[in-house]
């Protein structure tokens, strides 16, 4: 998934400022070329779960069979293997097979132009913060289409930059929605009102625009994720934005012991795998902050670590470290990005939003 996006950006070659229909044209695309392609793009270039009992072979027993075994979708019998599939289901190897290549034939599954790509990058926004410093440094803002990770000690001014966000995509489209799936109990609509005076809009119109969600444990926290879709799909929001503040920590306090690691660390990669997905398929900026740990062997450098080892750090499109600076500033650093090169940021937290330092 990050890496499939990490080539995606490698190609990007145009962007949007986020509801300002500012194009920037950063290697002089011809304008026809990218519009026709993208009478081509392809929407639906994620695959969508199709209806298992449309394969040829599967009744309801069988797809019931299929379901209750993990094969949910048309995605996951067509990468099968056969014995498995026959495992599952119950049938003949053959009839496994046949299954398995009408599968494959019912979706795309093959390969894209870097046109096509071009023009589904053509749709990715950047959501600025009001720190152009910050915005500098991500090449104009935090992307939809992709995962964004923020990590950094307490009081680094995570959340505070998940509250910016989300009042900074309201403040610019007044149709879209954001979800701000809140684990430690942080999200404060006070704040949101606080921001809201310092972009000018309507904080009630604000708070009605947010859908937040307390989340209990780390499994309620996936199903929170799986939601998400749904309030899409089903009740027609225009989500562009989802927090998830803070995506670790629940994990974090419920996985103790090096035992629990391998099980912890799967649930994590499914859970970055919802999140990868929707933003992706429904092009959102998700944002995800994560805390760190000391790590007592390191001798050089900073001798903190980003919770999540490599899976949290691997299915991130852009990953920020930020710290406590001089004079009660913060500095953001980028340390992974697909396109963008590292650097810092410094800037303040004030009443009214993020401000370069
Ligand atoms: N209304 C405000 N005006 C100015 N600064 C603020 C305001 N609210 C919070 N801050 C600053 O933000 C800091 C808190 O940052 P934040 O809550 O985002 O940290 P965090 O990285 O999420 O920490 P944690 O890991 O504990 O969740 C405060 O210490 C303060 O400096
Ligand atoms: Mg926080």
């Amino acid at each position: 998934m990050a890496r499939a996006a990490k080539v995606e950006n490698i190609i990007m070659q145009k962007n949007e400022v986020f509801g300002t229909k500012k194009v920037v044209d950063e290697m002089n695309i011809n304008e026809e070329s990218v519009l026709e392609t993208e009478k081509n793009a392809v929407e639906d270039d994620v695959p969508e779960a199709i209806d298992v009992t449309s394969l040829p072979g599967v009744g309801a027993a069988t797809a019931e069979k299929l379901q209750s075994s993990g094969f949910h979708d048309v995605l996951s019998i067509a990468v099968a293997s056969p014995g498995k599939l026959c495992e599952a289901a119950g049938v003949s190897e053959a009839v496994a097979r046949k299954i398995i290549n009408a599968a494959r034939d019912s979706m795309k599954m093959g390969f894209e132009t870097g046109t096509q790509v071009l023009a589904r990058r053509a749709k990715v926004m950047r959501i600025p913060t009001g720190s152009s410093n910050i915005d500098a440094l991500l090449g104009g803002g935090f992307e939809t289409g992709a995962i964004t990770e923020c990590f950094g000690e307490f009081g680094s001014g995570k959340t505070q930059i998940g509250h910016v966000l989300v009042v900074q995509v309201l403040s610019r489209d007044p149709k879209a929605s954001v979800v701000y799936i809140d684990t430690e109990n942080t999200f404060r609509p006070e704040r949101i009102k606080e921001l809201c005076v310092g972009v000018g809009l309507d904080y009630e119109d604000a708070l009605r625009r947010i859908m937040v969600a307390r989340a209990y444990n780390s499994d309620h926290q996936m199903l929170l994720a799986e939601k998400v879709e749904g309030l899409i799909k089903e009740q027609g929001k225009k989500i562009k934005l989802v927090v998830v503040d803070s995506l670790t920590a629940h994990f974090r306090a419920e996985f103790i012991g090096r035992g629990t690691l391998a099980e912890r660390q799967q649930k994590l990669n499914r859970h970055m795998h919802t999140l990868g997905k929707l933003s992706s398929s429904q092009n959102i900026c998700v944002f995800v902050t994560n805390q760190v740990m000391s790590k007592p062997d390191s001798f050089f450098g900073d001798p903190t670590v980003a919770i999540g080892g490599h899976i949290v750090a691997h299915a991130s499109t852009f990953r920020i470290y930020l710290r406590k600076g001089r004079k009660g500033s913060r500095v953001a650093k980028l340390i992974d990005s697909p396109n963008l090169p590292e650097g810092e940021a410094p800037f303040e937290v004030t009443g009214p939003g993020l401000k370069d330092f």
